[in-house]
């Protein structure tokens, strides 16, 4: 019998119907459809309908993962949604997922790591499943992120989006090498102050919305993305060569690219969905990965490698073998 893995058993994601073109972006604030494609790579948004939450994403998504992994919710120990615009203060958006899919057992919480969170909750559910504590988790990352920007600054609600994925992971001791191999988690609590919502329940005791340091940001993604898939990787027996396909967060197509340059990887190892649904946060990474799988650009026993970077600063990295 092999070692216990943590496996990847199925995916599944969701868009919010209504779609933002660029072109309608620029009725509401000053801009173009040719600046946001040029400095973000973003070509429109998807928006959440009014009455529609993080946790109506994060069920569909969650009902597209189980189904792909061929499971009932009855085979899940525990829930975890990453987000960081939960539908309401408390209880979590998990609880209301569970409750929606007819959990009635097992656990269900929500993880804040800003745009990292889906990154640190591989690494979660890894630690989960390896101790014994859960075998089959779901993990969701859902936003409704245009709900928390300042539609009159132009600099930042441009790069937005609402959106969700989901995965089902599973411990299993016959999936020869596939699964979790590794993850690196970081953190920089001093770098608040370049990315974060001005408001919370325990300051103004409302959300706040996305304040940034573009250019402080954009430095900080590419030094702290590339050092951590440095990092990731050093824990593996894997080479930057040997991976099929990195899976970054999708928050601006510069980015990507810098770091995808920094590491010496060619356009064909790295996957870009920016340009589709803009920056959904802790959804970006699920979202992209679900996209790869369903247009087959995933195939078992690739390598993979994600990784993301959000407000905190908060910086994380997982190696897999799909
Ligand atoms: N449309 C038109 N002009 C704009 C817009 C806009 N939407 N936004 C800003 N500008 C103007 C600015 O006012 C400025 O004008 P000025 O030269 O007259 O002062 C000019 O464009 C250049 O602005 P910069 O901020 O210098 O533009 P930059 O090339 O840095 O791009 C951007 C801005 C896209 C925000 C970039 O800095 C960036 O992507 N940073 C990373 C931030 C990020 O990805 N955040 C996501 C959250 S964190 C995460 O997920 C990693």
């Amino acid at each position: 019998m092999s070692d216990l893995r943590a496996v990847i058993a199925g995916i599944g994601s969701y868009l919010p119907e209504r779609i933002m073109l660029n072109a309608e972006m620029a009725t509401i604030v000053d801009t173009s459809d040719e600046w946001i494609v040029e400095r973000s790579g973003i070509r429109q948004r998807h928006i959440a309908a009014e009455g529609e939450y993080t946790s109506d994403l994060a069920i569909h998504a969650s009902q597209n993962a189980l189904d792909h992994a061929g499971m009932s919710i009855d085979e899940i120990d525990m829930i975890i949604v990453a987000t960081t615009t939960p539908d309401e203060t408390m209880p979590s958006t998990a609880v209301k997922v569970q409750a929606a899919l007819g959990m009635v057992r097992g656990a269900a919480f929500d993880i804040q790591a800003a745009c990292s969170g889906f990154v640190y909750g591989l690494s979660i559910c890894d630690s989960f499943i390896k101790s014994g504590q859960a075998n089959t988790i779901l993990l969701v990352g859902a936003e409704t992120l245009t709900r928390v920007v300042d539609w009159k600054d132009r600099a930042t609600c441009v790069l937005f989006g609402d959106g969700a994925g989901a995965v089902v992971v599973q411990g299993r001791t016959d999936a020869d090498d596939r699964g979790i191999v590794a993850t690196e988690l970081r953190s920089d609590g001093r770098q608040h102050d370049i990315l974060y919502a001005n408001g919370g329940p325990s300051t103004t005791g409302t959300a706040g919305a996305i304040q940034m340091k573009g250019k402080e940001v954009f430095r900080q993604a590419v030094t702290n993305l590339s050092g951590v898939i440095v990092d990731v990787l050093k824990k593996t027996d894997y080479e930057q060569a040997d991976i099929d396909l990195l899976i970054p967060h999708q928050a601006n197509k510069r980015i990507i690219d810098s770091v995808a340059k920094k590491m010496g990887m060619r356009g064909d190892q790295v996957l870009v969905t920016i340009a589709d649904h803009g920056n959904t946060s802790a959804a970006s990474v699920p979202l992209a990965m679900d996209q790869a799988v369903r247009d087959g650009r995933i195939k078992e026993g690739d390598i993979l490698l994600l990784e993301a970077m959000g407000a905190g600063l908060t910086w994380g990295a997982c190696v897999l073998k799909w």
